[in-house]
């Protein structure tokens, strides 16, 4: 079992050094944890979620077990350690229209945002489509978290716009070039982070984003659906590396965690769901984690000053943040630029047009 300690990653005092990050299905399973932790090391959290209510739950609970561990700090611990704070949002990523206004009142109340953690998924649900015409498993794993990241990425962006002319205008002292985004402030260390899964790997060979490999039985077919909505996701934090460099994107592997959700659709299927459930409780035993230790991957890409954009921007990440190579077809940098160019051309379809990315 690894050593990871999220107690010796940095802490920010908000009074200082406010900073703010959005996370998806922050109300569940390992999403909850990356919340609790993002919120004890100062950070101003949005939940952005699809039912407000157990999104309140969460942030009621989330906030009993801070005191709860806050309790157990020492004095001179509780002087370094600030604790954040905690806001709803709605979304559903089942409907890019849900996106559009998520992000419009997430500008309303923020003018700049360090941290999206795109995070929410779905897993093995059986073959549907969204009103927007993708399968459903594709667009809240990956479309819908495409068109976020739109959105929001001018608040994080870095635009190596502006050159600072020093007083002097002496042409041969070095200019200084100023970060920040299009509302003029300095965004310090951005990162984007792509919850993906090992289960990438079930999208083995090289296949088009169009195609909806809906055959039976599904039981086979949906994970092959959801390999390639987290093997697109690994894809995009790829490219987002190149094509904007000076934000940090990574995707992560939280590690086998049968403790959540997500699995829920399985383990209640007549007769067989009860087969599933025993399976993972015994998989679980001997090789999951516990859905803190889920978090542990998410907690160290967002905080960790070791993960550094020069050295790791667009890297994959497996349970507590150890680096891993992902699958051959998430790694090849052409099928990566043809996911980026569909999933751009199919937005702009359906009127939601990519603009910033
Ligand atoms: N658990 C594992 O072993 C494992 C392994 C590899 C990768 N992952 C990935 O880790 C991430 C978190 O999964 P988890 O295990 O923590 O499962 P979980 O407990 O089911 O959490 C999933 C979260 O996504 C949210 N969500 C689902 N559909 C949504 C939608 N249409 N709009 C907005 N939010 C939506 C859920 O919200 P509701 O509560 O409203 O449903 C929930 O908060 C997923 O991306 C998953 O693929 C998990």
């Amino acid at each position: 079992m690894s050593s990871f300690d999220p107690n010796l990653l940095p802490y920010y005092n908000p009074d200082v050094e406010r900073r703010v990050c959005l996370i998806t299905g922050g109300n569940s399973g390992l999403g909850y944890y990356t919340v609790l932790h993002l919120y004890l090391h100062g950070y101003a959290v949005y939940l952005a979620g699809r039912n407000q209510q157990l999104v309140s739950n969460a942030i009621e609970s989330i906030k009993k077990e801070a005191i709860l561990r806050r309790s157990k700090y020492t004095h001179s611990q509780l002087e370094k350690r600030f604790l954040g704070t905690m806001h709803r949002l709605q979304i559903d990523l089942l409907s890019l229209d849900s996106v559009e206004l998520a992000t419009k009142e997430f500008k309303q109340k923020e003018k700049y945002l360090h941290l999206l953690i795109l995070n929410a998924g779905i897993m093995a649900v059986p073959y549907n489509k969204t009103n927007d015409g993708f399968e459903v498993q594709l667009q809240t794993c990956y479309i819908s978290h495409f068109l976020l990241t739109d959105r929001l990425i001018d608040l994080m962006s870095s635009v190596e716009s502006d050159v600072k002319v020093n007083e002097s205008n002496d042409k041969t002292e070095k200019c200084d070039i100023v970060i920040c985004n299009k509302f003029g402030t300095v965004i310090k260390d951005p990162r984007i982070i792509f919850v993906s899964s090992i289960g990438h790997w079930f999208a083995f060979f090289h296949y088009s984003l169009d195609y909806q490999y809906n055959y039976f039985p599904n039981i086979i077919f949906t994970l092959f659906r959801y390999g390639m909505a987290k093997c697109a996701g690994i894809q995009f934090t790829k490219t987002l590396a190149k094509r904007h460099p000076s934000i940090l994107s990574v995707s992560v592997h939280p590690g086998i965690v049968l403790n959540t959700n997500l699995f829920s659709h399985l383990t209640h299927l007549p007769l067989i769901g009860t087969i599933f459930w025993v399976f993972f409780q015994i998989f679980a035993w001997f090789l999951g984690v516990t859905n803190e230790e889920g978090s542990f991957s998410s907690v160290r890409c967002s905080l960790s000053d070791d993960i550094d954009i020069s050295n790791d921007n667009g890297k994959f990440y497996s349970t507590f943040g150890i680096e891993m190579t992902p699958s051959r077809i998430a790694s090849n940098e052409k099928y990566s630029e043809e996911s980026w160019a569909w999933t751009v051309q199919e937005l702009n379809k359906r009127g939601h047009n990519i603009n910033s990315l």
